[in-house]
Protein backbone atom coordinates (compact mmCIF):
# COMPACT_ATOMS: atom_id res chain seq x y z
CA UNK A 1 0.00 0.00 0.00
CA UNK A 2 1.36 3.61 -0.73
CA UNK A 3 0.93 6.25 2.27
CA UNK A 4 -0.55 9.44 1.04
CA UNK A 5 1.06 11.98 3.64
CA UNK A 6 0.21 15.52 4.01
CA UNK A 7 2.36 17.97 3.49
CA UNK A 8 2.39 19.10 7.16
CA UNK A 9 5.62 18.66 9.78
CA UNK A 10 4.46 15.15 10.89
CA UNK A 11 3.79 14.07 6.99
CA UNK A 12 7.23 15.18 5.95
CA UNK A 13 8.49 13.73 9.28
CA UNK A 14 6.95 10.66 7.56
CA UNK A 15 7.95 10.97 4.35
CA UNK A 16 12.14 11.64 6.08
CA UNK A 17 11.85 8.39 8.13
CA UNK A 18 10.67 6.45 5.25
CA UNK A 19 13.89 7.98 3.06
CA UNK A 20 16.03 7.00 5.83
CA UNK A 21 15.18 3.23 5.39
CA UNK A 22 16.20 3.32 2.23
CA UNK A 23 12.05 3.22 0.70
CA UNK A 24 11.14 5.46 -1.98
CA UNK A 25 8.64 8.79 -1.48
CA UNK A 26 7.11 10.94 -4.10
CA UNK A 27 6.88 14.32 -3.30
CA UNK A 28 5.87 17.93 -5.32
CA UNK A 29 8.39 20.06 -6.38
CA UNK A 30 7.25 23.23 -8.58
CA UNK A 31 7.84 21.31 -12.19
CA UNK A 32 6.74 18.15 -11.20
CA UNK A 33 6.16 15.01 -8.94
CA UNK A 34 9.41 13.59 -8.25
CA UNK A 35 10.46 10.13 -7.35
CA UNK A 36 12.73 10.43 -4.65
CA UNK A 37 15.23 8.24 -2.54
CA UNK A 38 18.49 8.54 -0.22
CA UNK A 39 20.84 9.42 -2.99
CA UNK A 40 23.60 7.86 -0.97
CA UNK A 41 21.95 4.68 -0.86
CA UNK A 42 22.22 2.03 -3.74
CA UNK A 43 19.53 -0.15 -2.89
CA UNK A 44 17.26 2.84 -2.34
CA UNK A 45 18.24 3.79 -6.38
CA UNK A 46 17.84 0.78 -7.48
CA UNK A 47 14.59 0.65 -6.14
CA UNK A 48 13.40 3.61 -8.12
CA UNK A 49 14.82 2.61 -11.39
CA UNK A 50 12.87 -0.89 -10.61
CA UNK A 51 9.86 1.35 -9.64
CA UNK A 52 9.97 3.50 -13.19
CA UNK A 53 10.65 0.25 -15.19
CA UNK A 54 13.55 2.51 -16.33
CA UNK A 55 16.34 1.68 -18.82
CA UNK A 56 19.42 1.81 -16.42
CA UNK A 57 21.86 3.62 -18.50
CA UNK A 58 19.36 6.78 -18.09
CA UNK A 59 21.01 8.60 -15.04
CA UNK A 60 19.18 10.80 -12.16
CA UNK A 61 18.88 14.20 -10.75
CA UNK A 62 20.03 14.91 -7.30
CA UNK A 63 17.80 17.23 -5.51
CA UNK A 64 19.59 19.40 -2.15
CA UNK A 65 18.16 22.29 -0.35
CA UNK A 66 20.76 25.17 -1.69
CA UNK A 67 23.77 25.62 -3.30
CA UNK A 68 26.05 24.57 -0.34
CA UNK A 69 24.92 21.84 -0.52
CA UNK A 70 25.55 21.42 -4.47
CA UNK A 71 28.68 22.94 -3.46
CA UNK A 72 29.48 19.37 -1.39
CA UNK A 73 28.40 17.26 -4.85
CA UNK A 74 29.77 18.82 -7.51
CA UNK A 75 32.39 21.05 -9.14
CA UNK A 76 30.94 24.29 -10.21
CA UNK A 77 32.55 26.45 -13.22
CA UNK A 78 31.75 30.14 -13.74
CA UNK A 79 28.80 29.99 -15.89
CA UNK A 80 27.13 27.33 -13.43
CA UNK A 81 27.66 29.78 -10.48
CA UNK A 82 26.71 32.63 -12.51
CA UNK A 83 23.68 30.02 -13.37
CA UNK A 84 22.75 28.76 -9.99
CA UNK A 85 23.27 32.33 -8.49
CA UNK A 86 20.05 33.68 -10.80
CA UNK A 87 17.67 30.71 -11.16
CA UNK A 88 18.06 28.54 -7.76
CA UNK A 89 15.86 27.31 -5.85
CA UNK A 90 13.96 26.78 -9.18
CA UNK A 91 13.28 25.10 -11.82
CA UNK A 92 16.90 24.78 -13.35
CA UNK A 93 19.20 21.44 -13.78
CA UNK A 94 22.76 21.30 -13.67
CA UNK A 95 25.14 18.90 -14.68
CA UNK A 96 29.10 19.06 -13.93
CA UNK A 97 31.61 16.65 -12.67
CA UNK A 98 31.30 15.11 -9.40
CA UNK A 99 33.22 15.03 -6.72
CA UNK A 100 35.26 12.47 -5.58
CA UNK A 101 33.70 13.06 -1.68
CA UNK A 102 30.18 13.63 -3.30
CA UNK A 103 29.38 9.43 -1.39
CA UNK A 104 26.64 9.22 -4.08
CA UNK A 105 25.87 5.69 -5.04
CA UNK A 106 27.54 5.29 -8.48
CA UNK A 107 23.85 4.13 -9.36
CA UNK A 108 22.52 8.18 -9.83
CA UNK A 109 24.97 8.49 -12.16
CA UNK A 110 24.74 5.83 -14.46
CA UNK A 111 28.41 5.34 -14.12
CA UNK A 112 29.45 9.25 -15.95
CA UNK A 113 31.89 11.53 -14.16
CA UNK A 114 29.23 13.86 -13.96
CA UNK A 115 25.73 14.36 -12.07
CA UNK A 116 23.07 16.17 -12.53
CA UNK A 117 22.06 18.11 -9.47
CA UNK A 118 18.89 20.35 -8.67
CA UNK A 119 17.71 23.30 -6.17
CA UNK A 120 13.76 22.55 -6.21
CA UNK A 121 11.75 25.94 -5.40
CA UNK A 122 8.48 24.43 -3.85
CA UNK A 123 7.96 24.60 -0.29
CA UNK A 124 7.17 21.15 0.40
CA UNK A 125 10.09 19.83 -1.54
CA UNK A 126 12.12 22.23 0.46
CA UNK A 127 11.18 20.94 3.91
CA UNK A 128 11.12 17.49 3.12
CA UNK A 129 15.14 18.39 1.68
CA UNK A 130 15.66 20.04 4.84
CA UNK A 131 13.99 17.20 7.41
CA UNK A 132 15.70 14.54 5.47
CA UNK A 133 19.10 16.50 5.78
CA UNK A 134 20.71 14.45 2.51
CA UNK A 135 21.13 14.28 -1.23
CA UNK A 136 17.84 13.25 -2.95
CA UNK A 137 17.21 11.26 -6.41
CA UNK A 138 14.10 12.15 -7.78
CA UNK A 139 12.98 11.35 -11.59
CA UNK A 140 9.78 12.10 -12.66
CA UNK A 141 7.26 9.80 -10.81
CA UNK A 142 6.22 8.62 -13.67
CA UNK A 143 6.43 4.59 -15.22
CA UNK A 144 9.24 5.31 -17.56
CA UNK A 145 8.43 6.86 -21.12
CA UNK A 146 4.98 7.72 -19.84
CA UNK A 147 3.40 11.12 -18.85
CA UNK A 148 5.02 13.21 -16.01
CA UNK A 149 2.71 13.49 -12.89
CA UNK A 150 1.98 16.81 -12.01
CA UNK A 151 -0.73 16.29 -9.10
CA UNK A 152 -0.60 13.08 -6.53
CA UNK A 153 -3.60 11.39 -8.00
CA UNK A 154 -1.03 11.20 -11.31
CA UNK A 155 1.61 9.26 -9.45
CA UNK A 156 -0.56 7.17 -7.54
CA UNK A 157 -2.42 6.40 -11.29
CA UNK A 158 1.35 5.74 -12.47
CA UNK A 159 2.91 3.71 -9.12
CA UNK A 160 -0.03 2.82 -6.54
CA UNK A 161 1.39 0.02 -4.65
CA UNK A 162 4.85 0.08 -5.88
CA UNK A 163 6.17 2.78 -3.81
CA UNK A 164 6.31 3.37 0.43
CA UNK A 165 4.45 7.18 -0.08
CA UNK A 166 3.90 9.96 -2.47
CA UNK A 167 3.30 13.40 -0.19
CA UNK A 168 0.15 15.67 -1.50
CA UNK A 169 0.81 19.02 -2.29
CA UNK A 170 -1.75 19.47 -5.04
CA UNK A 171 -0.99 20.84 -8.42
CA UNK A 172 2.97 21.42 -9.33
CA UNK A 173 3.01 25.32 -10.80
CA UNK A 174 5.53 25.61 -14.09
CA UNK A 175 3.91 21.57 -14.95
CA UNK A 176 6.94 21.05 -17.01
CA UNK A 177 10.68 19.30 -16.13
CA UNK A 178 13.58 21.37 -15.55
CA UNK A 179 15.94 22.94 -18.11
CA UNK A 180 18.55 21.02 -17.89
CA UNK A 181 22.32 22.77 -18.59
CA UNK A 182 25.60 20.55 -19.53
CA UNK A 183 29.18 21.84 -19.82
CA UNK A 184 31.42 20.65 -22.50
CA UNK A 185 33.23 23.06 -20.82
CA UNK A 186 30.58 25.44 -22.83
CA UNK A 187 26.95 25.47 -21.70
CA UNK A 188 25.08 23.50 -23.44
CA UNK A 189 21.21 22.93 -23.70
CA UNK A 190 20.74 19.14 -22.60
CA UNK A 191 16.97 19.32 -22.22
CA UNK A 192 14.62 22.54 -22.69
CA UNK A 193 12.12 22.81 -19.48
CA UNK A 194 10.83 25.47 -17.16
CA UNK A 195 13.76 28.44 -17.47
CA UNK A 196 13.09 29.56 -20.84
CA UNK A 197 16.16 29.21 -22.87
CA UNK A 198 16.23 33.07 -23.67
CA UNK A 199 16.64 33.82 -20.00
CA UNK A 200 19.67 31.06 -19.14
CA UNK A 201 21.21 33.51 -22.64
CA UNK A 202 20.16 36.58 -20.85
CA UNK A 203 22.46 35.47 -17.42
CA UNK A 204 25.16 34.54 -19.43
CA UNK A 205 25.56 37.05 -22.52
CA UNK A 206 25.75 34.40 -24.90
CA UNK A 207 23.08 31.71 -26.60
CA UNK A 208 23.42 28.34 -25.35
CA UNK A 209 24.40 25.64 -27.70
CA UNK A 210 22.22 22.04 -28.68
CA UNK A 211 24.19 19.20 -27.96
CA UNK A 212 25.70 16.57 -30.31
CA UNK A 213 22.63 13.95 -30.76
CA UNK A 214 23.77 10.24 -30.14
CA UNK A 215 21.31 7.89 -29.69
CA UNK A 216 23.34 4.88 -28.53
CA UNK A 217 24.62 6.88 -25.20
CA UNK A 218 21.47 9.71 -24.40
CA UNK A 219 22.22 12.28 -22.26
CA UNK A 220 18.81 13.36 -21.40
CA UNK A 221 15.69 11.15 -21.84
CA UNK A 222 14.95 14.83 -24.26
CA UNK A 223 17.23 12.87 -26.70
CA UNK A 224 15.03 9.77 -26.89
CA UNK A 225 12.47 10.12 -29.37
CA UNK A 226 9.27 8.31 -27.58
CA UNK A 227 8.86 9.98 -24.00
CA UNK A 228 5.68 11.70 -22.30
CA UNK A 229 3.48 9.05 -24.43
CA UNK A 230 -0.10 8.56 -24.20
CA UNK A 231 -1.86 5.46 -25.12
CA UNK A 232 -3.80 7.49 -27.62
CA UNK A 233 -2.01 8.43 -30.89
CA UNK A 234 -1.12 11.60 -31.30
CA UNK A 235 -0.94 14.21 -33.92
CA UNK A 236 0.35 17.81 -33.80
CA UNK A 237 -0.14 21.63 -35.28
CA UNK A 238 -4.20 20.82 -36.52
CA UNK A 239 -5.62 24.00 -37.17
CA UNK A 240 -8.79 22.19 -37.03
CA UNK A 241 -11.01 19.30 -36.53
CA UNK A 242 -11.48 18.43 -40.69
CA UNK A 243 -13.64 15.55 -40.16
CA UNK A 244 -11.77 13.81 -37.47
CA UNK A 245 -15.00 13.16 -35.40
CA UNK A 246 -13.59 10.74 -33.01
CA UNK A 247 -10.27 12.66 -32.18
CA UNK A 248 -9.88 14.64 -28.23
CA UNK A 249 -8.50 18.27 -29.91
CA UNK A 250 -6.83 20.07 -26.93
CA UNK A 251 -6.38 23.88 -28.73
CA UNK A 252 -4.37 26.57 -27.56
CA UNK A 253 -5.67 29.94 -27.53
CA UNK A 254 -8.94 32.18 -28.71
CA UNK A 255 -8.62 30.45 -31.99
CA UNK A 256 -9.30 27.18 -31.14
CA UNK A 257 -13.18 26.91 -30.76
CA UNK A 258 -14.45 23.49 -31.25
CA UNK A 259 -11.44 21.72 -29.46
CA UNK A 260 -12.63 19.58 -26.40
CA UNK A 261 -9.49 21.05 -24.16
CA UNK A 262 -7.95 24.19 -24.57
CA UNK A 263 -3.78 24.56 -22.72
CA UNK A 264 -4.76 28.10 -22.64
CA UNK A 265 -7.63 30.11 -23.88
CA UNK A 266 -6.20 33.11 -23.25
CA UNK A 267 -2.65 31.92 -25.62
CA UNK A 268 -1.16 31.99 -22.23
CA UNK A 269 2.61 29.70 -22.37
CA UNK A 270 3.21 29.96 -18.55
CA UNK A 271 -0.79 28.42 -18.14
CA UNK A 272 -0.22 26.09 -21.02
CA UNK A 273 2.71 24.73 -19.37
CA UNK A 274 1.31 24.14 -15.75
CA UNK A 275 -1.85 22.40 -17.80
CA UNK A 276 0.18 20.47 -20.67
CA UNK A 277 0.67 17.07 -18.54
CA UNK A 278 -2.83 17.16 -16.72
CA UNK A 279 -4.93 18.08 -20.17
CA UNK A 280 -2.83 15.21 -22.15
CA UNK A 281 -3.68 12.43 -19.69
CA UNK A 282 -7.07 14.36 -19.55
CA UNK A 283 -6.93 13.61 -23.64
CA UNK A 284 -5.65 9.97 -23.29
CA UNK A 285 -8.97 9.33 -20.90
CA UNK A 286 -11.33 10.79 -22.79
CA UNK A 287 -10.12 9.19 -26.74
CA UNK A 288 -8.83 5.82 -25.03
CA UNK A 289 -6.64 3.26 -26.00
CA UNK A 290 -7.61 2.94 -29.59
CA UNK A 291 -8.74 6.81 -30.13
CA UNK A 292 -6.64 9.71 -31.58
CA UNK A 293 -5.40 13.02 -29.77
CA UNK A 294 -5.10 16.62 -32.10
CA UNK A 295 -3.28 19.56 -30.70
CA UNK A 296 -3.20 23.09 -32.05
CA UNK A 297 0.42 24.42 -32.62
CA UNK A 298 1.86 26.41 -29.79
CA UNK A 299 4.38 28.83 -30.85
CA UNK A 300 7.99 27.93 -30.73
CA UNK A 301 9.42 30.70 -28.07
CA UNK A 302 9.94 31.10 -24.48
CA UNK A 303 8.18 27.81 -22.35
CA UNK A 304 6.58 27.36 -26.13
CA UNK A 305 10.29 25.49 -26.77
CA UNK A 306 9.74 22.92 -23.67
CA UNK A 307 6.50 22.59 -24.26
CA UNK A 308 6.52 21.43 -28.24
CA UNK A 309 9.60 19.36 -26.99
CA UNK A 310 7.55 17.06 -24.73
CA UNK A 311 4.59 17.46 -27.58
CA UNK A 312 6.61 16.30 -30.31
CA UNK A 313 8.07 13.22 -28.54
CA UNK A 314 4.28 11.95 -27.43
CA UNK A 315 3.35 11.94 -30.67
CA UNK A 316 6.72 10.22 -31.63
CA UNK A 317 6.32 6.54 -33.21
CA UNK A 318 6.74 4.41 -30.66
O1 LIG B 1 11.95 18.88 -13.10
C1 LIG B 1 12.67 17.88 -13.07
O2 LIG B 1 13.82 17.87 -13.52
C2 LIG B 1 12.09 16.62 -12.42
C3 LIG B 1 11.85 16.93 -10.94
C4 LIG B 1 11.38 15.72 -10.18
O3 LIG B 1 13.01 17.46 -10.37
N1 LIG B 1 12.97 15.50 -12.58
C5 LIG B 1 13.17 14.92 -13.78
O4 LIG B 1 14.00 13.84 -13.73
O5 LIG B 1 12.67 15.29 -14.80
P1 LIG B 1 14.13 12.77 -14.91
O6 LIG B 1 14.93 11.68 -14.32
O7 LIG B 1 12.80 12.39 -15.42
O8 LIG B 1 14.98 13.48 -15.98
C6 LIG B 1 16.32 13.85 -15.69
C7 LIG B 1 17.23 13.57 -16.80
C8 LIG B 1 17.63 12.12 -16.90
O9 LIG B 1 16.77 11.35 -17.66
C9 LIG B 1 19.00 12.15 -17.49
O10 LIG B 1 19.04 11.76 -18.82
C10 LIG B 1 19.47 13.58 -17.27
O11 LIG B 1 18.49 14.23 -16.55
N2 LIG B 1 20.71 13.45 -16.53
C11 LIG B 1 20.86 13.07 -15.25
N3 LIG B 1 22.16 12.96 -14.94
C12 LIG B 1 22.84 13.28 -16.06
C13 LIG B 1 24.23 13.35 -16.40
N4 LIG B 1 25.17 13.05 -15.50
N5 LIG B 1 24.56 13.69 -17.65
C14 LIG B 1 23.61 14.00 -18.56
N6 LIG B 1 22.28 13.94 -18.30
C15 LIG B 1 21.91 13.59 -17.08
MG1 LIG C 1 10.94 11.91 -16.61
Amino acid sequence: MTEILSPTSSGLDRAATLLREGALVAFPTETVYGLGGDARSDRAVARIFEAKGRPSFNPLIVHVPDLAAAHGLVAFNDAAERLAGAFWPGPLTLVLPLRPDSRLSPLVSAGLPTAAVRVPAHPVAQALLRAFGGPVAAPSANPSGRISPTRADHVLAGLSGRIAAVVDGGACAVGLESTIVGFDPDPVLLRPGGVPAEALAACLGLPLRLPRIDAARPNAPGQLDSHYAPAARVTLNVAGRDGREGAVWIGFGPGAAGAELNLSPAGDLVEAAANLFHLLREADRMAGPEGSILVSSVPEKGLGRAINDRLRRAAAPR
